[in-house]
């Protein structure tokens, strides 16, 4: 029989789950709500959805996703609490959220804490899961079935490793967009044209990740077979070590995870 998941929230990222969830014909009907209804209502009509227009009659439901903004959790609780009972599954996908902070404030027991990142957009996405003990083996089972056919899901048995991941698959595309756009500003800086430029360095980035999925061999050995001694690459990545860029990329990440720790503490 067809399952129901209810969102509060159709942000960025609920839209991503959601049409993932829909594209990959999950055997799901949606209902959805905003406050402001506008996006409940594009996404409605993406996904063959229903828009809750009001908190006050909130239907039944097998899943309730969690997709409204960490700090607009406690409003969005009050309104929804006593409507949702022991049964209730919780997908949140609120970051630094701690589950029992969900299952405080929501009054209830099984919650699902997922981390995804935003390449679930092009059914590329890493969702990170963390289950609440009252999450039964057949319902855990079911979640990771509906969300691995449209991202690779990766189960955690500790809570704390949703805080060290965070900075890693949540954040990570934020380090290699940065990464694409000093690429593409430098070449444009040596005269290359700007279309040409911002294409390339996309199919470098793209090709570069299909290479490694592709390949059995490690980072460090796809590395050196594009680096010949006193080559170009050679020359760059010299630039890299002198600098220390380990050093830099070692700090930013234990910065992010120290800034995830303390989202979690508040939340
Ligand atoms: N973006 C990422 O890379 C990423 C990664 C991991 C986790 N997350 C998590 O995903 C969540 C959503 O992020 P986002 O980027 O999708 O945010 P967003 O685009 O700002 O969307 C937030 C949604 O929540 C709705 N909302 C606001 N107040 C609400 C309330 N009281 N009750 C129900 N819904 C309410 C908003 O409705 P309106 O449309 O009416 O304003 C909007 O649809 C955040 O908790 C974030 O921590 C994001």
């Amino acid at each position: 029989m067809t399952k129901t998941l209810l969102s509060f929230g159709c942000g960025n990222m609920a839209n991503a789950i959601i049409q993932g969830l829909y594209n990959s014909q999950a055997d799901l009907s949606y209902t959805l709500f905003t406050p402001s209804q506008t996006k409940a209502v594009s996404l409605s009509q993406i996904v063959a959805g229903e828009v809750l227009t009001s908190l006050n009659k909130i239907p039944s439901s097998n899943y309730f996703m969690i997709s409204c903004k960490p700090q607009q959790l406690e409003e969005l609780a009050k309104d929804i609490k006593s409507k949702l009972n022991e049964d209730s599954i919780i997908i949140s996908i609120l970051a630094g959220t701690t589950v029992e902070t969900l299952q405080k404030l929501l009054g209830v027991q099984k919650v699902l804490r997922v981390m995804p990142n935003t390449p679930i957009l092009v059914g590329a996405g890493v969702n990170a899961f963390y289950f609440s003990k009252e999450v039964s083996k057949s319902e855990r089972q079911e979640l990771i079935e509906l969300f691995s056919k449209f991202s690779k899901v990766f189960t955690f048995e500790s809570e704390l490793e949703i805080d060290k991941i965070t900075g890693f698959s949540g954040s990570g595309p934020a380090y290699l967009f940065e990464f694409s756009r000093l690429l593409t500003e430098k070449m444009i800086s040596m005269g290359i044209e700007e279309q040409i430029a911002t294409d390339m360095i996309k199919w470098t980035i793209y090709g570069s990740a299909k290479l490694q999925l592709d390949s059995n061999d490690s980072s460090e050995r796809l590395r050196e077979n594009v680096t010949s001694k006193n080559g170009v690459t050679y020359e760059a990545l010299e630039v890299f070590k002198q600098m220390d860029f380990k050093n830099m990329v070692d700090n930013a990440l234990d910065a992010a995870y120290n800034r995830s720790i303390e989202l979690s503490k508040q939340n």
